[in-house]
């Protein structure tokens, strides 16, 4: 049964045992604190029932997560949490859990087995409508193959997108991702030649900037070098496009660097600021450009690589 936990959890025996005796302690002290708040409730019977598993149900992550910081494993508990708090909104929608979330033996082929030469990882935080664009575009692609999709958020609607295409997806954590290895490994393990960042609100840590050097891009949503850096996503840029007066926004797609929205521009498109437009109204006009170019720009710099590096 410990074997079991040790592999779902992807966790060695004395990290297990911490685990374990995290659960029992959150336990304990969940028992004694519901205990306290039942009895400044006044009802008893079958309400009295009701309300105390509402309690304990409540206050059991919170035990949990504290008592998890002083055992060291926060982060891990954190994720359990999140990934309970995805698998139940994910059945109130009735969406199927996937079954590859964070199980990185079931995600692709390793390299050996690659069936295309190139693989695509898609990192996003949102929605995920240019990540579909970019699924639908590789679908059928002799040589570029969507492999993996990267969330940091478990309810990021990207990951359902992801499932209608069938590709594996993955949710990263914050500490490993900027003070670990930053998934290198597994990138490499799994055999991820590009990565695509299609509204990904995380920082790239130097290394994995780094490892994929002109392998990286990403798109933002107006004129860079104008209106871009750390803040600058979303409604942000365009309620700043808009109250500068500007006649024009576009999109930008370049290739990153250590710093935000600031790696070499391989493309730009425009659109017209018209009067009367809202942030929502230029946000729509940017959605269209995004989705009509970002596609194919995309495949146009995955494949001057190829050519470059044969
Ligand atoms: C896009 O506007 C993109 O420019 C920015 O994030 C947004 C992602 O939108 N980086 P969506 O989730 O693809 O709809």
């Amino acid at each position: 049964m410990f074997q079991k936990f040790q592999e779902k959890w992807k966790v060695g025996p004395a990290q297990l045992f911490i685990i374990l005796l995290t659960f029992a302690l959150g336990g304990t002290l969940t028992g004694m604190i519901g205990r306290r708040i039942m009895n400044l409730i006044p009802v008893d019977g079958i309400v009295w029932v009701i309300i105390y598993i509402m309690v304990m149900t409540l206050i059991w992550p919170l035990m949990v997560i504290v008592v998890s910081i002083p055992m060291g494993q926060f982060v891990f508990f954190r994720n359990y949490l999140a990934r309970i708090a995805d698998r139940f909104t994910r059945k109130q929608n009735n969406l199927p859990v996937s079954p590859n979330l964070n199980s990185p033996s079931t995600l692709v082929p390793s390299s050996t087995e690659k069936s295309s030469p190139v693989n695509l990882a898609i990192f996003a935080s949102g929605t995920g409508t240019n990540a579909r664009k970019i699924m639908e575009h590789f679908a059928n692609h002799p040589y570029i193959k969507v492999a993996l999709v990267i969330s940091n958020k478990p309810a990021a609607g990207v990951l359902d997108v992801a499932k209608d295409f069938g590709i594996p997806t993955f949710l990263i954590e914050k500490e490993e991702f900027f003070r670990g290895h930053s998934y290198i490994p597994l990138f490499r393990e799994i055999g991820i030649d590009f990565i695509v960042l299609a509204g990904f609100l995380w920082k790239i840590p130097p290394a994995l900037v780094a490892a994929y050097p002109s392998r990286m891009i990403n798109i933002h949503p107006a004129l860079l070098p104008k209106y871009g850096g750390k803040g600058m996503y979303g409604r942000f840029v365009h309620e700043a496009v808009i109250a500068a007066g500007e006649k024009e926004s576009g999109i930008t797609i370049h290739f990153v660097d250590e710093q935000y929205d600031h790696g070499s521009t391989i493309y730009q498109a425009t659109c017209p600021v018209e009067a009367g437009d809202t942030p929502d109204s230029l946000a729509g006009k940017i959605h269209l450009l995004e989705h009509e170019h970002f596609p194919r720009v995309v495949e146009e710099a995955i494949l001057s690589q190829l050519v470059k590096n044969h």
